[in-house]
């Protein structure tokens, strides 16, 4: 696996299957289906609401605009077939100490069971490890058997924090050190 930049400096991770690389505006569709597949017991704020929101045209917009979609979350791409199959990548949601950054990653069902999530995130560790991160964090539902495997896989161990919700399940706090 390598990773670095390309000559505009995007971030540009490679495995033997995979691109992982800034979102393009047209794959909004994509952002749009995983929004469509979530599971129903995903928070509100992460479905799409009663009116169709967010829409397609909002998707692209947030590509367009949100640094998060060009060198934190990025695109998932197969190298044989060119399609985008969902996101990997690095989030500073506030939740780990100061300047420690969560793994996140979410492909659709259709590619699901290929160790796909599990090669996206191993090129996400050398990345964050070489822009000199030495500890991330991943949170994940108690319930999300394949997210939790994903993370023991790729060497995350779960921590004494959790937050517990009683209606959706209890978020595990995962740690690794780089
Ligand atoms: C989590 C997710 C990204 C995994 O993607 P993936 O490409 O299928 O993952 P991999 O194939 O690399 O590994 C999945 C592992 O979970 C296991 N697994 C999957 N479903 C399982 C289940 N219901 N029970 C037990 N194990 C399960 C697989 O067997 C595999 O482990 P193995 O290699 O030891 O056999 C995908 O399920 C997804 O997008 N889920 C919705 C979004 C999400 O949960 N994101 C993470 C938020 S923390």
């Amino acid at each position: 696996m390598t990773d670095g930049a390309s000559a505009d400096s995007a971030v540009v991770l490679e495995t033997d299957r995979l691109l992982l690389r800034p979102w393009r505006v047209a794959e909004a569709v994509v952002q749009r289906e995983l929004w469509t597949e979530r599971d129903p017991r995903v928070p509100p704020h992460r479905r799409i609401d009663a009116d169709g929101h967010p829409t397609v045209a909002e998707l692209e917009d947030s590509i367009r605009t949100n640094e998060l979609w060009s060198s934190g979350l990025l695109a998932v791409e197969r190298k044989a077939s060119h399609d985008v199959i969902g996101y990997c990548g690095l989030v500073d949601t506030g939740r780990g100490a100061a300047g420690e950054l969560e793994l996140a990653f979410e492909l659709l069902r259709r590619v699901w069971g290929q160790g796909y999530a599990t090669e996206a995130s191993l090129v996400v560790l050398d990345w964050a490890r070489s822009s000199g991160h030495e500890r991330l964090w991943a949170t994940v539902w108690d319930w999300n058997t394949a997210s939790r495997r994903v993370l023991a896989k790729v060497g995350f161990t779960e921590t004494e924090r959790k937050e517990v919700d009683p209606e959706r399940g209890t978020t595990l706090f995962t740690t690794r050190r780089l």
